[in-house]
C-alpha cells in the first residue's frame, strides 16, 4: 500500500493517502522512508494511535512508532489533540508539496479544546493555557492534552501549583519557527514535563522531565489501561509535583531549547 502511494504521488495529478493503525505504519517504514527521500506528498491517516485503542493489546499499540518517524528527515509527524488541530494537520500536510505526513489519530473520542485555533496549531506547538508565575510547563500531544488540562486543575486545587499548558502536535513544524516564538512557548525559568503515552525517546529536546511509556502496553478497556499506567490527572499531577520539587533549588533554569547550537532553520 505504501509503495502504491509513492507511485501515485510520483505520477502526480492526485493527492494519495493511506489509512491504517499507527502501529502498522511501521510495517510500511521502507515506503515511508522513500516518500521522505523522494519528496513525495503522501499522507498516512494513522488511527488507533496509542494504548487507548483498548483490547487489541500490545500487538496493536504503538510505543516506538512516533520516535522512529520523528527521527526520519523530511517527514511530518502530527498527533492532533482535537478537531482544530486535526484541521491544521491536514492543512499543513496538503500545502507541503514535498513532504510526507503521518497524522496520528486516537480511537477514543476527545473533547474540543478551548483556545485551540487552526492558526496556532499550524505553528506546530503553541501555548494552550498561560498562567502568571507558573511553577511548571506541561507539554503534551494528542489524547494526553485534555488529561493535562485536568491535571493542571488538580495541581491548582490540591497542590497550590500553577501549570502552563503547551500542545505540540508536530515537532518538525515547531522546529521551523523563529527562536523568539519557540522560546515564548517554552521559556527559561520554568521546568518542563512532557506527557505522551509512548516512548519518551526524543522528548529531552523539549522537556526537563518525561512521562511516557517505555515498555509494551496492555490489553484492556482504554480507561483501565490509562489508569494502570497512571495517565490520569492524578498520575500526571504526581509527576509534576516531583518535577517542581526536583528543580526548585536550581537557579536560572534554562529552556530545553536554549542550547550551545540549536536547530535554527
Ligand atoms: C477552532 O478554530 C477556529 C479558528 O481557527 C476558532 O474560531 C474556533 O473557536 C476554534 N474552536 C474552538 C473549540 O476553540
Ligand atoms: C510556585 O510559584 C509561586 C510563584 O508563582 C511561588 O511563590 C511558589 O513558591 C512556587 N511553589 C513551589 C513549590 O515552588
Amino acid at each position: 500500500m505504501g509503495a502504491i502511494l509513492n507511485g501515485l504521488a510520483a505520477y502526480g495529478t492526485i493527492l494519495p493517502y493511506a489509512g491504517t493503525f499507527l502501529n502498522f505504519v511501521s510495517y510500511a517504514a521502507g515506503a515511508v522512508r522513500l516518500s521522505a527521500l523522494s519528496h513525495f506528498r503522501t499522507i498516512w491517516v494513522a488511527t488507533h494511535d496509542s494504548i487507548g485503542l483498548g483490547e487489541d493489546g500490545p500487538t496493536h499499540q504503538p510505543i516506538e512508532t512516533l520516535a522512529h518517524f520523528r527521527a526520519l528527515p523530511n517527514c511530518m509527524v502530527w498527533r492532533p489533540a482535537d478537531g482544530n488541530e486535526t484541521s491544521a494537520a491536514y492543512h499543513v500536510a496538503l500545502t507541503s508539496k514535498n513532504t510526507p505526513s503521518i497524522v496520528a489519530l486516537s480511537r477514543q473520542n476527545l473533547p474540543q479544546l478551548e483556545g485551540c485555533t487552526i492558526e496556532k496549531a499550524s505553528k506546530g506547538a503553541y501555548v494552550l493555557q498561560e498562567v502568571e508565575g507558573a511553577n511548571i510547563t506541561l507539554i503534551s500531544t494528542g489524547s494526553e492534552v485534555s488529561i493535562c488540562i485536568d491535571a493542571a486543575k488538580e495541581l491548582a486545587e490540591k497542590h497550590g501549583l500553577k501549570a502552563r499548558l503547551v500542545s505540540i502536535p508536530c515537532w518538525e513544524v515547531f522546529d521551523t519557527q523563529s527562536k523568539e516564538y519557540r522560546l515564548s512557548v517554552l521559556p527559561d525559568g520554568v521546568p518542563v514535563l512532557s506527557v505522551e503515552v509512548m516512548s519518551t525517546m526524543g522528548w529531552e529536546r523539549y522537556s526537563h522531565e518525561q512521562f511516557g511509556l517505555n515498555r509494551f502496553g496492555a490489553s484492556g478497556a482504554y480507561k483501565d489501561v490509562y489508569k494502570k499506567f497512571e495517565f490520569t490527572p492524578e498520575g500526571i499531577a504526581k509527576r509534576a509535583v516531583a518535577t517542581v520539587n526536583f528543580w526548585k533549588d536550581v537557579p536560572n533554569i534554562r529552556s530545553p531549547l536554549n542550547r550551545a547550537f540549536q536547530q535554527l532553520i
